[in-house]
Formats: C-alpha cells, sequence, structure tokens
C-alpha cells in the first residue's frame, strides 16, 4: 500500500511499521543562539557580487553545510509547475501500483543496490511516498509517468534548468574552495536524479520520520520545499534547526562526495523531515552525483596543509557500503577511510 493510502484510511494511530520508539521533538527555525540555516542572495553571481557570493557560498557550507538560495535564476511559474505535475502524479488513483511502475532506477547497478537495501534495513518505515527520475547520465523518460499528461514536458524542463543551476552551484563551491572553477563539475556533477516526495499528513507526527535523520550520499543535493515545512537539519552544537520554507528558495546541502573532495573542510550533515499532522508536504529533491566509476578524492591543491584525511573510493563502491550496510543512519560508518 501507498503511505497515502495508509494515511487516508482514517487511522488515529500509526502501524507499526511506522513508528519511532522515541518522541521526536518538532524543531524551531533558529538554533539557541538564534541562528538559522543562511539564504544566499544569488543575483549578481555573474556580476561584482561574485567574490561576495562565493564568500557566503564558503561560510555557509563551513558552518552548516545547508544553506538557500534566492534570485538563482529558475522562474516562479516553472517551479509552480512542477509542484502542480506532482501534485497531480500523486493524487492519481492506484499510486502503489504507478510507484512501482515508474519508481525505479534505470541504472542496473542502482536497481540492485535498492533490492539489498529493503532486505537489509530494518528501521521504521519513512511516512512518505516517493517517485524517481533519472535525468543524467542517463536520461530515462520512457519510464517517466504519462499522467498528468504534461508530466514529462514539466519535469524535462524542470531538469534541464536544475542541470544548469548545479552546474553555476558546483563552480561557486569550487572557487570557494580555491580550486579551478569547473573542477568540482567534473569530478562529482555528473549525475542527476530527482526525487519527487508526497509526505501525506500523519496522525501521530511526533512518532513517525517523513525521512530518518541521514546524511545524503552524493555530491550536493538541491532540494525545494512547498509551504509546509518539516525538513530539519542537525547543526554543529547538536540542536536540530529547521530549514525554513522560503518562497520559490532552493535549498543546497553538501552531500558524502563533497566533504571527501573538500578534505573534510565541508560537512555532510545529518537531517531529517518530521511529518505534519494536517497537510500534505511536496518536496523535490535532485541529487547531483560523480559517475558511478570516478575515484572522489581530495585533491592536491587541498591535501597540502593537513595531508589527505579521507581515503576516498569509487563512489559505486561508497553506494554499496552506504545502502547495504547499516552505514546509512551513520552507525560505525567512517567516511575518512572507507
Ligand atoms: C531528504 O533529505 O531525503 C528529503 C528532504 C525533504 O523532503 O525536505
Ligand atoms: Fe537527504
Amino acid at each position: 500500500m501507498s503511505v497515502k493510502d495508509v494515511a487516508s484510511s482514517g487511522l488515529n494511530e500509526i502501524p507499526g511499521e511506522f513508528r519511532a520508539s522515541w518522541q521526536v521533538k518538532k524543531a524551531s527555525a533558529s538554533n539557541s543562539n538564534g541562528q538559522s540555516i543562511p539564504i544566499i542572495d544569488l543575483a549578481g553571481l555573474h556580476g561584482e557580487n561574485r567574490s561576495l557570493i562565493i564568500e557566503q557560498i564558503k561560510t555557509a557550507s563551513e558552518e552548516w553545510g545547508f544553506f538557500q538560495v534566492v534570485n538563482h535564476g529558475i522562474s516562479p511559474q516553472l517551479l509552480d509547475e512542477t509542484f502542480q505535475a506532482s501534485r497531480k502524479f500523486f493524487e492519481l488513483p492506484d499510486l502503489e501500483e504507478r510507484l512501482k511502475k515508474y519508481s525505479i532506477y534505470s541504472d542496473k547497478e542502482m536497481s540492485q543496490v535498492a533490492k539489498m537495501e529493503s532486505e537489509t534495513i530494518k528501521y521504521p518505515s519513512n511516512w512518505r511516498d516517493n517517485m524517481v527520475l533519472n535525468y543524467a547520465p542517463n536520461l530515462d523518460t520512457q519510464k517517466w509517468p504519462t499522467e498528468p499528461p504534461n508530466f514529462i514536458e514539466v519535469n524535462l524542463k524542470y531538469n534541464q534548468a536544475l542541470y544548469h543551476l548545479k552546474k553555476e552551484l558546483l563552480d561557486a563551491l569550487s572557487e570557494s574552495l580555491g580550486l579551478q572553477t569547473s573542477l568540482l563539475n567534473d569530478v562529482l556533477g555528473e549525475g542527476q536524479t530527482t526525487n519527487m516526495i508526497y509526505y501525506p499528513p500523519c496522525p501521530e507526527p511526533s512518532y513517525a520520520f517523513g525521512v530518518k535523520p541521514h546524511s545524503d550520499p552524493n555530491s550536493i543535493t538541491i532540494l525545494i520545499q512547498d509551504e509546509v515545512g518539516g525538513l530539519e537539519v542537525h547543526d554543529k552544537h547538536g540542536e536540530w534547526v529547521q530549514v525554513k520554507p522560503t518562497p520559490n528558495a532552493f535549498i543546497v546541502n553538501v552531500g558524502d562526495q563533497l566533504e571527501i573532495f573538500s578534505n573534510g573542510k565541508y560537512k555532510s550533515v545529518e537531517h531529517r523531515v518530521v511529518p505534519n499532522h494536517d497537510k500534505v508536504r511536496l518536496s523535490i529533491g535532485s541529487f547531483i552525483a560523480p559517475g558511478f566509476t570516478t575515484h572522489v578524492k581530495p585533491p592536491p591543491e587541498l591535501t597540502a596543509k593537513q595531508g589527505q584525511l579521507y581515503n576516498g573510493c569509487i563512489y559505486f563502491d561508497y553506494i554499496l557500503k552506504f545502502f547495504v550496510t547499516d552505514l546509512k543512519f551513520n552507525k560505525g560508518f567512517n567516511k575518512l577511510n572507507i
């Protein structure tokens, strides 16, 4: 059954499969020092503001591993259309059947991983439905939903726009590390997989996770959320801080491959999603990743001072370890030495 069907069957309690054994306290949008996740205005990224913006990206990546961007060049109309197409898809009848049909990784490696994951990981299930669109390097529109009728067209436009934005962001991140502009995009930017997520209302939001605490195994994630909120970040003081819904803003976070490549200068931090009692929440997250055969390790420019702190490895080997053992939830996982 889809989680949407579970949610709409009139339950007062969440079924055991989804139940966390502790109470999850909802976070506020600032920590006890009054700090919140930075919002960076990208207007002028190609003008005289570039060095200022890059400095802000650097500070946010060092301090939080998360930031939001506004004036990123993707039109609010396209964002609206994409959210609407996603909402219509998840509201179609027989969602379970559709998710089975479409929510498949086209890469044979990823489907192998997904199968192993479902066989090995025994944690409460996430209170959400999701569907994956592979965009790069293997565009597989033949596996994208054909309903609503404009779904493919809109999501192609969205993913094209995002592909451009991810290059802008990786270039800026590369400069922020003092590296040649295109280096990060060349090493970490080959793959783009877009995850459309639908979080149904939850009768007991403090005993369930929309998404359990995790860090992202890929390079960076570029995500857009609607106005409901629920994404929370574990800050460096150990507090959970909500990412405040900000109209038309993208949330950017450092993933494990950028942590490794940056030799630990930027950290891939834990985050989670808490469900909402009354409202559906939608988010659309694009995972930017290296090619599966790319060997990710810190470049010499970043190891001169402190030495090489991370061994690094082939991205596919990383993904296998991440999903197949309980590394996914950071239990005994050592990113330094994999
Ligand atoms: C995730 O990190 O997996 C999902 C984030 C979100 O929906 O806000
Ligand atoms: Fe995530």
